[in-house]
């Protein structure tokens, strides 16, 4: 759309792109591979991946990128329906732990390189967890730290 000329450079600039990952990559895995063989061997090329978007991205020339953390796999419904929806299955969480340090480790090293792009990460993870232990109040959730926008 910006090589077409529907999209100006000027807009590009301005504009925030909203990066959201919630583990497609890992459901196509799983269908292919029987009880999620090998998935945490699998992570790190999804990551990589979303470091080349990053990149990508920058070559564009945006300079917002707010991107999410997955939320935790062993509260998916697919997880939870196990047990009648009661509690997330903590060994599941073990790909969206990996996952979300390997992009953290991917967003740090690329703001180091790029100071000029702002890149912000929703804590997706954070999130859930918090509501799952009961906070659904906006407020309380405004007033976790490591909540929304993290710099
Ligand atoms: C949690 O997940 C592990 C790994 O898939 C599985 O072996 C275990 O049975 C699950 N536990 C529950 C309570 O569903």
């Amino acid at each position: 759309m910006i090589e077409s000329g529907f999209l100006s450079k000027d807009l590009i600039v301005e504009s925030m792109v909203l990066f959201v990952v919630c583990g497609n990559e890992y459901t196509a895995y799983g269908d292919k591979h029987p009880n999620d063989e090998g998935i945490l061997d699998f992570v790190p090329s999804v990551a990589s991946k979303i470091d080349g978007s990053l990149k990508a991205f920058q070559a564009l020339g945006v300079k917002k990128i707010s991107i999410t953390k997955m939320l935790a796999y062993g509260c998916y419904r697919k997880i939870t329906s196990k047990v009648n929806y009661i509690s997330c299955n903590a060994s599941e969480n073990a790909r969206t732990i990996l996952h979300n340090k390997l992009i953290t480790d991917y967003v740090t090293a690329f703001k180091e390189l790029h100071p000029d792009i702002e890149v912000m990460m929703l804590d997706f993870q954070q999130a859930f967890e918090l509501s799952f232990q009961g906070h659904y109040d906006t407020d309380d959730l405004l007033l976790s730290d490591n909540l929304g926008f993290q710099r």
